[in-house]
């Protein structure tokens, strides 16, 4: 028996950073996904291989470790570790036998496009398969987020809410709901992505310290984030591309402000921009990772600098979410 199960990742068009701060996000799931393969072990171990991040190594529940040669591309196996965890702690069914999981990428890890949720909702779709048990997609997105809250110490439920459920969302302030957009038209959107990682956990951590050191200065511009997600809302279920696009620009000023944007990024943006794009701005932490642009009737050109410079790729939203099937 061979359990399969996906799961889209993400980018975040509007509210990165200040969302930790209870403001709103907009965020819509990608039509690049994480594959997750499980079947039962040959031996008492759970063996992880990942073709594309040539990782291979072992997972030892009990003691909560990764055994891994390669260090600098394990970190992802921690969310699989602990998704496998706490499903083995909740249904109180044990993996006795191991297994052989497979991990396909067609998302850059570290990249800000929600890789780490995308293999987290995979991993405990995948698992609940595996134990015949059946979980709705709201307990799904719950625990996954449950998940990197372990791993990461800090996270929003964006990610993984995408990458459960797919389509577009509005993350609302005051409630924590989760708010499906429909959207009834195409967004066109390039990826530019560097090689350099983002660490979320530590952008959050450097946002926070210089929150604190100018409360006056810094709460202003969470609110004005606040504004332009609200604003973007409206764009979006208006189809106001201009001003979609100028919200882009001054969202990426803002978040430059915070401190999160690096040479690499700023230069991918200006030259999105310069190629046609209506707005680019860094989508996810920052630090590294990537950037959105959004270029209606533009995608060509955009892409082709953003390739002369860095990485790139078009990206559409995906409407489907986890899917999981018994092979
Ligand atoms: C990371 O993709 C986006 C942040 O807002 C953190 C989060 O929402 O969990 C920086």
């Amino acid at each position: 028996m061979k359990i399969t199960a996906s799961a889209p990742g993400k980018v975040i068009l509007f509210g990165e950073h200040s969302v930790v701060y209870g403001k709103p996000a907009i965020a819509v799931a990608v039509n690049r996904h994480v594959h997750i393969t499980i079947q039962e072990g040959s031996d008492t171990l759970i063996h992880v291989h990942s073709p594309e991040l040539e990782v291979s190594g072992y997972l030892e529940l009990e003691d909560e470790t990764v055994n891994c040669e390669n260090k600098l591309k394990s970190g992802i196996l921690n969310y699989i570790l602990k998704s496998l965890k706490k499903i083995q702690d909740g249904t109180g069914s044990t993996f006795k036998k191991g297994l052989e999981i497979t991990l396909e990428l067609e998302i850059p890890i570290g990249a800000g496009l929600g890789s780490s949720a995308a293999v987290t909702v995979a991993t405990l779709a995948a698992a609940f398969k595996y134990f015949n048990q059946e979980v709705d997609r709201k307990k799904l997105a719950q625990l996954a987020h449950e998940v990197e809250l372990e791993v990461q110490g800090a996270a929003s439920p964006i990610d993984t809410a995408l990458s459960t459920y797919g389509g577009a969302i509005y993350l609302s302030p005051e409630t924590g709901e989760i708010i499906n957009l429909s959207l009834d038209w195409n967004i066109p959107l390039v990826i530019g992505h560097t090689l350099r990682e983002s660490n979320t956990a530590q952008l959050i951590k450097t946002v926070r310290n210089k929150k604190e050191r100018y409360p006056s200065i810094l709460n202003p511009l969470f609110e004005s984030m606040e504004q332009i997600t609200l604003e973007a809302r409206e764009a979006l279920t208006r189809k106001d591309e201009n001003r979609l696009g100028e919200l882009m620009n001054i969202n990426h000023g803002l978040l430059d402000a915070l401190g999160v944007n690096t040479p690499v990024l700023s230069k991918m943006i200006y030259l999105a921009r310069e190629s046609g794009a209506k707005g680019s701005k860094i989508t996810g932490a920052g630090g590294g990772g990537s950037i959105i642009a959004y270029c209606p009737g533009k995608e060509e050109e955009v892409l082709k600098q953003l390739k002369m410079e860095e990485n790139a790729f078009p990206i559409q939203i995906s409407q489907n979410g986890c899917q999981v099937k018994k092979i």
